[in-house]
């Protein structure tokens, strides 16, 4: 196991590259499933999920060559078989596995999937989907069962705009027959990335984006080459850790309309931004404004975005309140951040933040945005070294993390940590 060691109160300057985001690389990669042909993605990301599911799509029998930020997936040798262990434990997103199976071969077995465990996630919206669209489903010891003779196109109105279920629901229903129509879908960028894609790879979807999506179910589907956008939740952290260690940094390779909650809010707090077509400069200053944060679903401000926040918000003067209307309790880098010195008290589903100093400390990661946000605190402590644990769940969505924060001038690097007898 390895901890990150942080010396901070150093400004962090220069340019940072974001790569393709992680939350689209791993839906866009079971989606290749629904192809016959070979699927070329672009700008992927280096990170341990995507290793976690091109092992899943080598274990169904798919030649998978990645290189760089090149993945080529060739699934034309792909066979369904019942995956109730193994690498699907590893990763929530192998949920997306039962709505690619379901749509090639109608039929599938994944066991429930793992993750970042920062709350009971369901997935009753993914399964209502599913059946409607005329598949039995079971729970058969802990793995799901998905089984259609046909898969018929339907109408399904989400009770909550899931990310997830959104996109297994487009997965499966483009190659059902007939049209299915998404209400209340949810409408994040990633959301109109899968469709690019399945678009691109034959399938006929429309309205990805807004909350009505409609898909034309068709009977094959080919292979594509697909480029991935830029990934928000990292370009938006590393807007957070500069604005915090009042730097200068440029955020290149962004699209800054996947940002603006996050622009708008630092800007109230007094933070310099300058966007550019696909870049951001964020400039930070000597004193910050306090602020009120409430995470909504897309274009919202980002759940994703809300832990690293809270560190921001510790850097203000007087008292914020953070809220979190996508996840009722994802408050576990709280108490880390006490540990650190921050005054921060969680009430239901908000933390009421009290502007202080932080110091070093010893704290655990507990989950990936977690982890980002202590990492962000580390760099603006002043004396001492900041040690994080719990680096494997930073792994799942940073790439090139501490290389990055090194180049903008963070005094940051691993360690082997020491298991105490
Ligand atoms: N929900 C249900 N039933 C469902 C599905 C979701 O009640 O069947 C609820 C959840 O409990 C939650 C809300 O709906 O309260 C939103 O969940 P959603 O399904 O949108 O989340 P997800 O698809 O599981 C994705 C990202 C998350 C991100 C959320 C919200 C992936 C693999 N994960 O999760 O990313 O927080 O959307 O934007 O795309 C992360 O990157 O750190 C991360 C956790």
């Amino acid at each position: 196991m390895e901890k990150l060691m942080i010396g901070g109160g150093r400004p962090l300057q220069g340019v940072v590259t974001i790569s393709g985001a992680k939350n689209s690389a791993i839906a866009l990669i079971p989606a290749a499933i629904l192809a016959e042909s070979e699927v070329v993605l672009d700008n992927l990301p280096s990170l341990s999920d995507v290793a976690v599911y091109s092992e899943i799509l080598e274990e169904l029998g798919a030649n998978v060559t990645w290189s760089g930020s090149q993945m080529r997936i060739d699934p034309s040798r792909i066979v369904s078989i019942p995956m109730p262990n193994g690498p699907v434990k590893k990763l929530r997103a192998s949920y997306y596995m039962m709505g690619a199976l379901l749509g090639r071969f109608k039929e599938a077995t994944i066991g429930l999937p793992g993750g970042c465990n920062f709350e009971p996630r369901p997935i009753d919206q993914h399964i209502k989907g599913f059946e409607a669209l005329g598949a039995t489903v079971t729970n058969e010891h802990g793995s799901i069962h998905l089984y259609a003779k046909e898969l018929r196109g339907a109408k399904i109105y989400l009770d909550v705009s899931s990310v997830g279920a959104t996109i297994n629901i487009m997965l499966a229903a483009s190659r059902a027959k007939g049209s299915t129509i998404i209400e209340n879908a949810a409408k994040e960028p990633e959301i109109i990335d899968v469709a690019t894609l399945l678009n691109s790879m034959g399938a006929v979807i429309k309205g990805a984006g807004t909350e009505t999506i409609r898909i034309e179910g068709v009977t094959e589907m080919h292979g594509c080459r697909h480029s991935i956008i830029p990934d928000r939740i990292q370009a938006g952290t590393y807007m957070i850790a500069a604005a915090a260690t009042r730097g200068n940094v440029l955020i290149d390779n962004v699209i800054p309309k996947h940002l603006e909650a996050l622009t708008a809010k630092l800007l109230e707090m007094g933070v310099r931004i300058e966007e550019l077509d696909e870049s951001i400069r964020v400039i930070g200053q000597a004193k910050y404004e306090n602020a009120d944060v409430k995470a909504l679903i897309y274009p919202g401000f980002p759940t994703d975005l809300q832990s690293p926040m809270t560190s921001m918000l510790t850097q203000a003067e007087g008292v914020s309140v953070l809220s979190d209307f996508v996840y009722s309790n994802r408050f576990k880098h709280v108490p880390e951040l006490v540990r650190m010195g921050a005054k921060i008290r969680v009430e239901g589903r908000s933390a009421i933040i009290e502007g202080s100093k932080l110091n070093a400390a010893k704290v655990k990661a507990a989950d990936l945005r977690a982890g980002a946000a202590l990492v962000i605190a580390g760099l603006t402590v002043e004396e001492g070294i900041t040690e994080v644990t719990g680096v494997e769940y930073i792994d799942r969505g940073y790439d090139n993390l501490v290389s990055n924060l090194r180049h903008l001038g963070a005094d940051v690097w691993r360690e082997s940590e020491q298991i105490e007898e």
